[in-house]
C-alpha cells in the first residue's frame, strides 16, 4: 500500500492550519502570512483533495465588496487550475472583539443578529464553491462565570440560531448540511456543547435534526479526558458523522492541535481502523497547527506528515485485522457474539431466565483482551516476529 496521498484519499486542510502564523498568548507570530492561493497550490502538489476556510481566512473582516470579489476570484482560479475542492466552509465567529461574549449566544441581541447575517453571507459563498458541509464551532459560545450567563436561556438562543440557519439553507435550496464541532473549553472558560454527546442531544431538539450532524475533533474530546474512538463510534452509529477534524493531543491540557498521530498514537490507530471498517466517506480533514518552532519548509513537512500518518495507520490497521492470530484471538474473546441480538427472533423478556446457565463458569472465564491489545501494539510498531 502506497504512503503517497492522492485526491482519492479525500484529505483536506483548513486554510487556517498551514496558514497559522504561530501567534500564541505569550508570543508574536513566527511565520509570515500565507497567501491562500499558495496554500491551494502547495497542498495540491502534495496530494490533498481540497481545502476549507473561514470567511475571514479568505476575505479579511470588513473588506468592501470589490476587495471581497477580488479575493474570491483569485481563490477560484487556483481551485480551477489545481482541481482542488472545497467540501466544507465555516464562519469566524470568534476573532473580532464583538464576539467576545459569543455570537449566537451573545447576551447582546444585535450581535446575535450580526453573527447570523455573517454566517448566511458565507453560506452563499460555500454553496457557490460546491461545499456540502457547513461547520459551526462555537469557540466563544460559553462563559467564565455561571453568574454572567444564563446557560439555560443561552441554549434556547443557540437552538433558535440553528433553526434560523436551517431555514435559510432550505429557502435558498442549497445542498448543505451543518456539522457542530464540540469543544470543552478554550478560548472560553467553558464552551456550550462541550462534547460529542452534548451536541448529539442538542441536535435532536432542532426543527430539522436531519440537517445537522457533528464535526468532532480528536484533541477536543481528549481535552475532556474522553475516548475519541468511542465518540466517533456513537456519531457513526447515529448517522451523524458529517465531517471530522483529525489532529493530535496529549491528554487533558490546552488545545494542542498537533499533527495527526503525534499525540495519542494508539487511539489514532483504532480511529483509522474504525473509520475504514465503517466506511466513513466524508473528507478526512486535518485541523492542526504546524508547531510554532517551524519555518515555511516545516509547515509543508507537517502537512504531508498528517496524510502519511493516516495512510500508514490504514495499512497497519488492515494488517492487524487480517492477521490470523488476531482473528483467532478475537474469536476467543467472543467479539463476534456481540453482533448477535440478545433476544432471538420471537423471544421476549420472559425467555431470559435460563436455569442451566452456570454463573461460576461464566464468571471465571477470561476474555483474552490483553492478547488483542498487544497484537495491536505490535502491528502498530511493525514488529515482525
Ligand atoms: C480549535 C478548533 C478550530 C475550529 C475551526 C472551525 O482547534 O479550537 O478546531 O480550529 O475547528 O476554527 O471553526
Ligand atoms: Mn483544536
Ligand atoms: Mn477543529
Amino acid at each position: 500500500m502506497s504512503l503517497t496521498p492522492t485526491p482519492a484519499d479525500k484529505f483536506t486542510f483548513g486554510l487556517w492550519t498551514v496558514g497559522w502564523q504561530a501567534r500564541d498568548p505569550f508570543g508574536d507570530a513566527t511565520r509570515a502570512p500565507l497567501d491562500p492561493v499558495r496554500s491551494v497550490n502547495e497542498l495540491a502538489a502534495r496530494g490533498a483533495y481540497g481545502v476549507t476556510f473561514h470567511d475571514d481566512d479568505l476575505i479579511p473582516f470588513g473588506s468592501d465588496d470589490a476587495t471581497r470579489n477580488g479575493h474570491i476570484h483569485r481563490f477560484k482560479k487556483a481551485l480551477d487550475e489545481t482541481g482542488m475542492k472545497v467540501p466544507m466552509a465555516t464562519t469566524n465567529l470568534f476573532s473580532h472583539p464583538i464576539f467576545k461574549d459569543g455570537a449566537l449566544t451573545s447576551n447582546d441581541r444585535d450581535i446575535r443578529r450580526f453573527a447570523l447575517a455573517k454566517v448566511m453571507r458565507n453560506i452563499d459563498l460555500a454553496a457557490e464553491l460546491g461545499a456540502q458541509i457547513y461547520v459551526c464551532w462555537g469557540g466563544r459560545e460559553g462563559a467564565e462565570s455561571d453568574g454572567a450567563k444564563d446557560a439555560y436561556v443561552a441554549l434556547e438562543r443557540y437552538r433558535e440560531g440553528f433553526n434560523i440557519l436551517g431555514g435559510y439553507v432550505r429557502d435558498k435550496g442549497y445542498d448543505i448540511k451543518f456539522a457542530i464541532e464540540p469543544k470543552p473549553n478554550e478560548p472560553r472558560g467553558d464552551i456550550f456543547l462541550p462534547t460529542i454527546g452534548h451536541a448529539l442531544a442538542f441536535i435532536e431538539t432542532l426543527d430539522h435534526p436531519e440537517m445537522v450532524g457533528v464535526n468532532p475533533e480528536v484533541g477536543h474530546e481528549q481535552m475532556a479526558g474522553l475516548n475519541f474512538v468511542h465518540g466517533i463510534a456513537q456519531a457513526l452509529w447515529q448517522g451523524k458523522l458529517f465531517h471530522i477534524d483529525l489532529n493530535g493531543q496529549h491528554g487533558p491540557k490546552y488545545d494542542q492541535d498537533l499533527v495527526f498521530g503525534h499525540g495519542d498514537l494508539k487511539s489514532a490507530f483504532f480511529l483509522v481502523d474504525l473509520l475504514e471498517r465503517y466506511n466513513y466517506q466524508g473528507p478526512k480533514h486535518f485541523d492542526y497547527k504546524p508547531a510554532r518552532t517551524e519555518d515555511d519548509a516545516g509547515v509543508w513537512e507537517s502537512a504531508s506528515a498528517n496524510m502519511r500518518t493516516y495512510l500508514a495507520l490504514k495499512e497497519r490497521a488492515l494488517a492487524f485485522r487480517n492477521d490470523p492470530r488476531v482473528i483467532d484471538a478475537m474469536k476467543e474473546s467472543r467479539i463476534d457474539q456481540l453482533e448477535v441480538p440478545t433476544l432471538a427472533a420471537g423471544e421476549t423478556w420472559r425467555d431470559l431466565a435460563d436455569p442451566s446457565f452456570d454463573v461460576e463458569i461464566a464468571g471465571a472465564r477470561g476474555y483474552g483482551y490483553e492478547k488483542i491489545d498487544q497484537l495491536a501494539l505490535e502491528h502498530l510498531m511493525g514488529v515482525k516476529e
